[in-house]
């Protein structure tokens, strides 16, 4: 193997849903004995909270299920694309944010939606929620339930495909 794969997770804010994921990816990863052979971070697509530890409704509901959460929020920069071999956006407004910090079809190829890896999620396309995960700020505090409901089978095929990686690296 030559070196890690290296994940970068998106999303607006950096305080609700790409830390979640990065910390549950970061778990899984660590289950799975690939600790430090998968590298996982997370940012934002705004500077809104540049600093911040991740929202205290994700740290309780992160606690709730027992996912060690260590993060502050950063904003994604586009000089940084070339450092990742995937970048996952959250939902499809931080997809088309990304994509449009891409210059070159290399880039592209590397920005994805985090529910794409969902093998359960096929039957959401098509429906209005399509795969995003959605925004839970301004929302009630079950949202962040159902945000680490959707974020949780995702990422385990997320690791299906990284392990995949790692094998022909
Ligand atoms: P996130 O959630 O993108 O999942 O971190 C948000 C956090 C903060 C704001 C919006 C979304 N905000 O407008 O401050």
């Amino acid at each position: 193997m030559k070196g890690a794969v290296r994940v970068c997770f998106v999303c607006l804010g950096n305080i609700c849903r790409s830390p979640a994921a990065e910390a549950v990816l970061r778990r899984l990863v660590d289950e799975a004995g690939l600790t430090g052979v998968v590298q996982v971070d997370s940012a934002g697509t705004s500077r809104y909270h540049l600093g911040d530890r991740p929202d205290s409704r994700t740290l309780a509901e992160a606690a709730r299920r027992g996912i060690p959460i260590e993060h502050r929020a950063r904003r994604f920069t586009r000089h940084e694309l070339s450092e990742w071999d995937l970048v996952i956006a959250m939902d499809a407004q931080n997809l088309r944010d990304l994509r449009a910090l891409v210059s070159d079809d290399d880039g592209l190829d590397r920005v994805h939606l985090l529910r794409e890896f969902d093998p359960s999620a096929s039957a959401a396309l098509g429906t209005s929620a399509g795969l995003d995960v959605p925004d839970p700020y301004y929302g009630e505090d079950d949202g962040f339930s159902d945000m680490f409901d959707l974020i949780e089978p995702a990422c385990r095929g997320l690791l299906e495909h990284l392990q995949t990686l790692v094998v022909h690296q």
